[in-house]
């Protein structure tokens, strides 16, 4: 799994007992990581600031998950796009979990722009990698309502309870194919 904060999702899949071999952060101070290392998972740091450009970082990430026999890459609040060296690496086998209805408000302020643009009903969309931005074949969808007087606060975590459930119920269908 690639993680950059507190590592929610990370949480919901250990939980479920699901197979995860590998935690990778752009992040050394991530939340998601002491998660990690509290399950006896393996974690690595991959800083863009350590290496000559965004392509090299990657391509260390995924020498680093490949020596631990990694067949399926999670992204769960990963917030660094990934280059297509990377993807390469991992063919149709990169997920990302993201807090919206796709392909409507993709990107990182997803929750803000949903709560500026009034939408009634907001979700959680996991799937499939590609080049762009949130941009891949949707793999499983589930809707949330927003309602009156949400905070950004209050409406992530409605979503994040319905990741929880449906990104390990995805990885477990993944791990099975
Ligand atoms: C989730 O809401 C996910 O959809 C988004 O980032 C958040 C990560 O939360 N991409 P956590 O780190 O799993 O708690």
């Amino acid at each position: 799994m690639l993680v950059s904060g507190e590592g929610t999702n990370l949480q919901a899949l250990l939980d479920e007992a699901l197979p995860v071999v590998a935690v990778a952060s752009n992040k050394p101070g991530a939340r998601a990581l002491e998660r990690a290392r509290a399950a006896g998972v393996p974690t690595a740091v991959f800083e863009l600031a350590d290496y000559p450009d965004r392509a090299a970082r990657d391509t260390a990430m995924a020498d680093w998950l490949e020596e631990r026999g990694v067949r399926l890459v999670v992204l769960a609040g990963y917030m660094h796009l990934l280059t297509p060296p990377f993807l390469a690496r991992f063919p149709d086998a990169v997920v990302n979990v993201h807090p919206s209805l796709l392909p409507a408000f993709p990107g990182a302020h997803a929750i803000e722009e949903q709560l500026a643009a009034g939408v009634a009903e907001s979700g959680a969309t996991v799937h499939l990698v590609d080049e762009g931005i949130d941009s891949g074949p949707v793999l499983a969808q589930e809707r949330v309502p927003v309602l009156p007087g949400d905070t950004a606060e209050t409406l992530h975590e409605r979503i994040k309870a319905v990741e929880h459930r449906l990104l390990p119920k995805v990885v477990r269908e993944l791990c099975a194919r």
